[in-house]
């Protein structure tokens, strides 16, 4: 059985998962609306992530008898200053989510559930990966300034990602 504190905090990064999906799609919406539809794509892709992220919890807490509660899903921003602007918002909130799994992590340590401890220890690598591809996202965003012709090669690049559950 899951603990009170643990059941709620899973259920609390089920919506913290849930909101980056909603992120994701609001930068997607800018992306296209500046006619960028490969960098759109890219956050499409996030944002499939994402959903894929929460209900891997959303599975796990049912797997252990526990209750999910679905919250209501806070607004994303809808206006962005620039592409440069986006891409710094998508890496800090990768950083956020880190920190969120990782106070996860310290209460399953502190309760001893070794369970959760080791469903929580695949977003822990995956947030390895998740920061690292949002900076060096951002960092090719910086290099190109957010515009011109190296905004249309990034576009090019982008349209070709593609979405691929990871193994469970
Ligand atoms: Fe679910 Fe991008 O962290």
């Amino acid at each position: 059985m899951l603990s009170n504190k643990l059941q709620k905090e899973l259920n609390n990064q089920m919506n913290n998962e849930f909101f980056a999906e909603y992120e994701y799609l609001s930068m997607a919406a800018y992306f296209h609306a500046g006619n960028l539809d490969g960098i759109a794509n890219y956050f499409h892709v996030q944002a499939q992530e994402e959903h894929f992220h929460a209900m891997k919890i959303f599975h796990f807490i049912l797997d252990k008898g526990g209750k999910v509660e679905l919250q209501q899903i806070a607004k994303p921003d809808v206006d962005f200053a620039s592409p440069v602007a986006v891409f710094e918002k998508a890496l800090a909130h990768e950083q956020k989510v880190t920190k969120s799994i990782n106070d996860l992590m310290d209460e399953a340590i502190k309760e001893n559930d070794h369970a959760v401890n080791s469903f929580l220890k695949w977003y822990v690598d995956e947030q390895v990966e998740e920061e690292a591809s949002a900076s060096k996202a951002l960092g090719k965003m910086q290099i190109i300034g957010g515009k011109g012709e190296g905004l249309l090669m990034m576009d090019q690049e982008f349209a070709g990602r593609s979405f691929t559950a990871p193994a469970e």
